[in-house]
């Protein structure tokens, strides 16, 4: 019997010490596990597949935001349901960023054309998104009307290392736009282009509006979340894309079809794959920089 416990204590403690000299590297620099990679829509239509295409999947909520957090490639992947308009979209991106440490954030779904070069299922990668919903006017007396061409567009806020900013729009990460641009010629339904995203808390659909926002700020397409999630994305130095498709175009009389949701989120996986590639390459691949040139800063 003394000579089992002695073989017992024997083997327990040669397995320890196996155990503690078998991987010494791990054992010191334990491998963090990589940073995830954000994808956001809007609604179902914008985000089911992506899901679908998601392994491990755990769904997470957290105040009303859904969030399914997955694996592509053995890579993590988080794709998050931001809800419909910018204050959604600023709430789950915020959220997004403090509950996941991502490695960056692509905002990308359905847009409404304001470029008369664009037609239905083609899809911007934008070098910018700009919120076209904030204005302000000057002084005019009562009975004198609504004039909403003549409304003046006030720039954003944004906290930028505790300093206060003025931005006029939002780039988008240029590391992140070259990966896209990279697998744009798989893209079959339509042309992929670069572009400027504009949001607000909008539906626009008279012409000569869409002309004058899209004269105004150069808009390719309207939508209403990627300048919200970029603002957020911004004050935190997460590097952000926006990618949309055009499911309607009232310029062409192009109805909204839903399944242009899905050809989105086809194109935005293959970029995501894109992007897990160069991150496994060099960890180091992509760096938040500030591309803007228009900012004031408050002092
Ligand atoms: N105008 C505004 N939002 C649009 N969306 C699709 N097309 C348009 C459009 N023409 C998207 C918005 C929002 C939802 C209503 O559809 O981003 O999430």
């Amino acid at each position: 019997m003394k000579k089992r416990i002695l073989a017992f204590i024997l083997a327990t403690l040669m397995s320890f010490t196996l155990v503690s000299f078998a991987n010494p590297k791990e054992k010191e620099n334990p491998q963090p596990s990589p940073r995830p990679i954000i994808i956001q829509g809007a609604m179902d239509v914008e985000t089911e597949n992506l899901v679908a295409q998601l392994q491990n999947v755990e769904k997470i909520t957290y105040g009303g935001w859904l969030f399914f957090k997955g694996t592509v490639d053995n890579y993590p992947v988080v794709v998050t349901k931001t809800e419909i308009g910018m204050t959604n979209a600023a709430a789950s991106t915020l959220l997004a960023i403090e509950k996941f440490n991502p490695l960056a954030i692509i905002n990308q779904g359905t847009s409404g054309g304001h470029d008369p070069a664009l037609h239905r299922y083609d899809i911007v990668i934008g070098k910018k998104s700009v919120n076209f919903g904030s204005f302000r006017s000057e002084h005019s007396d009562y009975n004198k009307g609504i004039h909403a061409e003549n409304w003046i567009p006030m720039d954003i806020n944004v906290s930028v290392n505790g300093e206060i900013k003025e931005l006029k729009d939002f780039e988008g990460n240029t590391t992140l736009i070259e990966t896209a641009k990279s697998v744009m010629n798989t893209y079959k339904k339509g042309k992929v282009v670069e572009g400027v995203i504009g949001s607000a808390d909008q539906w626009n659909r008279e012409l000569d509006r869409i002309k004058w926002i899209h004269e105004k700020y150069a808009t390719s397409v309207e939508e209403m979340e990627t300048a919200s999630a970029a603002q957020i994305a911004k004050t935190y130095k997460v590097p952000f894309l926006g990618i949309r498709i055009l499911s309607n175009s009232e310029i062409h009389d192009e109805g909204y079809d839903r399944n242009s949701g899905e050809y989105c989120q086809d194109f935005v996986l293959k970029v995501t794959k894109k992007l897990i590639q160069q991150a496994r390459q060099n960890k180091d691949f992509l760096q938040y920089k500030d591309e803007s040139t228009n900012n004031t800063t408050i002092q």
